[in-house]
C-alpha cells in the first residue's frame, strides 16, 4: 500500500505534534517507500519563515525524533517537494499563495490535485480556515482528484461544541473527506484487539456477562504536564483521553463483530455499542478525580500540579479520572466498565484487563485456594506490548495449592517486523484515503453525551479535584469506588 502523488498541508507547524510526531511520521513513511516520489509537504504559519527555514524546522524534527535510520538520499527526495507560506489565517491574500503553491506543485511534483489538510491547530481556529480553504476553491474532490481535511482532537470542549465543530467543518467537507485522528486507533496493540477477538475462536465464547465480571481500561502515564499547562489547564484529564483514546478502546473491546473491517461496518458497530454505554447514575459514588500533589517519586522531589509552570492558583483541573460506564445491551448488562487515567502514576502503562467470574465451585480446600485471585486477560497497549492470560495454578509440591500464574505473549517475541508508529499508519492512511481507523462525528458525540453529565458533575461540585501524591495510583477515592463493588484496581 503505497500511497499516489499527493500533497499534505500542514497547518500548525510550530506546534509541539508537528516536531515530535508528525514531522518525523512523514519522514519515516518516506524511508519505508510507502510516499510516492513526487510527495509534497507545504507548511503554513504567520512565521516569517522562507521554504529553507522551514525545511531545517523539519529536518531538525526528523533528526531529533524520526524512529528510521536518516539516509541523505531519502531526505534529499522528500525536501525537494517541501515548500513553505507565511501568513495570517484571516489573510486571504496568504491562502491565495498557498493555492498558487499547491498548483504550482500540481506541474512540478505531479501531485495532480490531490491535497490533504492537516489542522494541528486550536479547534477555535478551524473556522477560519476551513472558510479560508473553501472559499479558496480547495476543499473539493472532484472525479479526477481529492482533498481532505484532518482534525486532532480536541474535538470540541463538550457536546454542543463538537456539534458546532462539526457544523463548521461540513460547510466545507463531505464527511467522507474528514479525517479525525485518534492515535490510539493507530496503534498495533489497539488493532490488535480487532485480531483477538475476531480471528479466534476460543476468546469470544466468553466475551460477555456470562464469564466477565468486570473490565478495567488504565492509561496511565508518569509525566506530569510538562510544558502544555496552555492546552491542559482547564481541559483536564476526562477530556484530554478518556473522551477519546479510553471510550474508543472500550468500544472497540465492547462492540459486536462488525461484518467487515470497511469503515461503515467498523463505526456502525462502535457507535451501536457508545449508544448503548451510559455514565453511573450515581455520580458522586461512581466518578472520581485528582490532582497530583508534590511528592518524591522515583528518587527525585517532584512539584505537584499546581507548582507547573503557568497554572493559576485557583485551578480546578483533574490530572487523574476514573469513571464507571455500564453498557446497556445483552451482551454486557451488569458488567461494569471502569476507566481511569492519570499523569504522574508510579509507571507508563496502558491497557485493558477482563477480569472473569469465580468458578462455581471449587473443590478445593479454602486455605489451599487463598492465592488464586481472579482469572484476567489483559491486553497490555502499552508499552511492553502484547497479551497476559492469568489463571490459577499448582503450587509444586505434595499440597494441593494455588496461586494466580501469568502467560504471556510479548510482540518482541514473536514478531521480527517493527512496528510502524501510530502517526505513521494514520497519516499514510489518509493519504490512501482509507477510513476505517477514523472515528466518525457520530462516535464523537457519542462520547460526549457519556461524559458531558459527569463533566458538568464535577463543575457543579465548584471544588477542586482531590489531590494524590505524584508517584501513586491516583486519589483513595477511585480506590473506593471499586471496593464499593467488590474489585480493586490493578496495579500493573
Ligand atoms: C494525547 C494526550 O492524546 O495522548 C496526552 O493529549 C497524552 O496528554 C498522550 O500524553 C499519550 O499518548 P501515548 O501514545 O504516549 O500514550
Amino acid at each position: 500500500r503505497i500511497a499516489g502523488p499527493c500533497a499534505l498541508v500542514m497547518f500548525g507547524v510550530t506546534g509541539d505534534l508537528a516536531t515530535k510526531k508528525l514531522m518525523p511520521a512523514i519522514y519515516d513513511l518516506a524511508n519505508r517507500g510507502l510516499l510516492p516520489p513526487g510527495f509534497a509537504l507545504v507548511g503554513f504559519a504567520r512565521r516569517d519563515w522562507a521554504t529553507e527555514d522551514f525545511a531545517e524546522v523539519v529536518h531538525n524534527a526528523v533528526k531529533a525524533n524520526a524512529r528510521t535510520p536518516f539516509r541523505e538520499e531519502v531526505w534529499k527526495q522528500l525536501s525537494e517537494g517541501i515548500r513553505f507560506v507565511a501568513g495570517e489565517l484571516d489573510d486571504d491574500a496568504a491562502f491565495d499563495r498557498l493555492k498558487q503553491t499547491i498548483q504550482e506543485l500540481d506541474e512540478a511534483r505531479g501531485t495532480g490535485g490531490n491535497h490533504a489538510f492537516y489542522l494541528s491547530i486550536p479547534p477555535g481556529l478551524f473556522p477560519a480556515v476551513v472558510g479560508q480553504l473553501r472559499s479558496h476553491g480547495m476543499s473539493e474532490t472532484t472525479t479526477s482528484s481529492w482533498s481532505r481535511v484532518v482534525i486532532e482532537k480536541p474535538f470540541g470542549h463538550d457536546l454542543r461544541s463538537a456539534q458546532e465543530l462539526n457544523e463548521v467543518v461540513s460547510t466545507a467537507f463531505p464527511s467522507s473527506s474528514v479525517f479525525r485522528i485518534d492515535h490510539y486507533l493507530g496503534k498495533e496493540t489497539v488493532q490488535n484487539l480487532l485480531a483477538l477477538r475476531f480471528a479466534n475462536q476460543m476468546f469470544e465464547p466468553v466475551w460477555n456477562n456470562n464469564y466477565v465480571d468486570h473490565v478495567q481500561i488504565t492509561m496511565a502515564e508518569d509525566i506530569g504536564i510538562g510544558g502544555r499547562a496552555g492546552y491542559f489547564d482547564g481541559i483536564g484529564a476526562a477530556r484530554d483521553v478518556i473522551q477519546n483514546h479510553l471510550l474508543q478502546l472500550l468500544a472497540l473491546t465492547a462492540m459486536e463483530e462488525p461484518t467487515s473491517f470497511e469503515a461503515r461496518q467498523l463505526r456502525a458497530e462502535k457507535q451501536k455499542v457508545l449508544a448503548a454505554a451510559r455514565p453511573p447514575e450515581r455520580l458522586d459514588l461512581y466518578t472520581a478525580r485528582g490532582r497530583y500533589a508534590a511528592a518524591w517519586a522515583g528518587g527525585e522531589k517532584v512539584g505537584g500540579y499546581l507548582d507547573e509552570p503557568r497554572i493559576p492558583p485557583d485551578s480546578t483541573t483533574e490530572t487523574y479520572a476514573a469513571i464507571r460506564v455500564d453498557i446497556d445491551n445483552r451482551r454486557w448488562a451488569g458488567v461494569p466498565f471502569y476507566l481511569r487515567t492519570g499523569k504522574r502514576m508510579p509507571r507508563r502503562v496502558t491497557e485493558i484487563a477482563l477480569g472473569f467470574k469465580q468458578a462455581p465451585h471449587l473443590p478445593f480446600a479454602k486455605t489451599d485456594t487463598a492465592e488464586l485471585g481472579y482469572n484476567a486477560l489483559v491486553l497490555r497497549i502499552q508499552p511492553d506490548e502484547g497479551v497476559t492470560l492469568r489463571f490459577g495454578a499448582k503450587v509444586p509440591g505434595t499440597q494441593m495449592e494455588i496461586r494466580e500464574v501469568n502467560m504471556d505473549f510479548a510482540y518482541g517475541g514473536s514478531f521480527t517486523e517493527s512496528s510502524p508508529e501510530a502517526y505513521e499508519r494514520l497519516i499514510l492512511d489518509v493519504l490512501l484515503g482509507d477510513p476505517p481507523l477514523f472515528p466518525q462525528h457520530e462516535e464523537v458525540e457519542l462520547s460526549w453525551q457519556i461524559l458531558d453529565p459527569i463533566l458538568d458533575y464535577w463543575a457543579s461540585l465548584g471544588t477542586p479535584p482531590e489531590d494524590y501524591e505524584a508517584g501513586t495510583w491516583g486519589p483513595a477515592s477511585a480506590d473506593e469506588m471499586l471496593a464499593r463493588d467488590g474489585f480493586a484496581w490493578r496495579r500493573p
